[in-house]
């Protein structure tokens, strides 16, 4: 059975005290116990944060890797330098990181390779543009990043990979997917898993949708069969948003 999944993704936001303070809050707040519930707080908060969520279900998770072992990369962390420290879970391909940060998806699939090598999970994002959606590219968009990113792993690999679509028009605009879009791109999404790999790994896979989920639209969203859950930015950083939307399933 595929897990239900809600994870935060604060971005660049939440100094050290501000970090510690929201994972105290989420702790004070019921959360369902059916939904693993991850938090990814920037690099240098990550020791803090998983010593505040100890001895809670709240998994502290990191928003991205490089893709060598180690040597002269200024300013970049690997994924035994996260292991070490605890993580569990790695964010790769998020579209700011795309678009700001020049990630193709050659780089990505390099990133991917050595997280699971590492035994890292890897949360991989997706989505296409706003002039891919206009011109009816999406499908193919996204077909093409999970195909470039994903398809030369070995099966094996997907029991380390969750999912998240997100369309990037939907990110930080407040303009989110319609629930029936989302569910049209997890289906087409499931079906490309099932095509290229297998229908159990298609089924197993947990896909996430993200892009301006709310407590108020995350009900409808996640009540779609292939929709498990949501990767959450703005939202993500208000305790009681966040836990609403955990609670979100039906
Ligand atoms: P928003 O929820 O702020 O739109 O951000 C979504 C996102 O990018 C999560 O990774």
């Amino acid at each position: 059975m595929r897990k239900k999944i809600v994870a935060g993704n604060w971005k660049m936001n939440n100094d050290l005290k501000a970090t510690q303070l929201l994972i105290e809050n989420l702790k004070g707040l019921t959360l369902a116990s059916d939904v693993s519930v991850m938090v990814a707080p920037t690099f240098v908060n990550l020791t803090a944060a998983l010593d505040t969520a100890a001895t809670t279900p709240i998994e502290v998770i990191a928003q991205n890797m490089h893709f060598a072992d180690s040597g002269a990369y200024t300013g970049e962390i690997s994924a035994d330098m996260l292991t070490a420290v605890g993580i569990k879970t790695v964010i790769l391909g998020h579209s700011e990181r795309r678009s700001y940060f020049g990630e193709t998806d050659a780089i990505l699939e390099k990133k991917t390779k050595q997280a699971i090598d590492k035994g890292l999970q890897v949360m991989f994002c997706f989505g296409e543009e706003l002039a891919d959606r206009k011109s009816g590219n999406h499908f193919n968009v996204v077909e093409h990043q999970l195909k470039n990113a994903l398809f030369s792993l070995p099966e094996t690999a997907w029991s380390q990979i969750i999912l998240a679509y997100e369309p990037v028009w939907a990110i930080g605009t407040g303009e989110t997917a319609s629930a029936e879009q989302a569910q049209e791109m997890h289906h087409f999404i499931r079906k490309t898993i099932a095509a290229a790999f297998s229908e159990s790994i298609a089924q197993e896979v947990s896909i996430l949708y993200g892009g301006s989920v709310k407590p108020a639209n995350a009900v409808e969203i996640f009540s779609k069969p292939d929709v498990d859950g949501g990767l959450i930015g703005g939202a993500a950083l208000v305790a009681t948003d966040f836990a609403a939307i955990v609670n979100a399933f039906n």
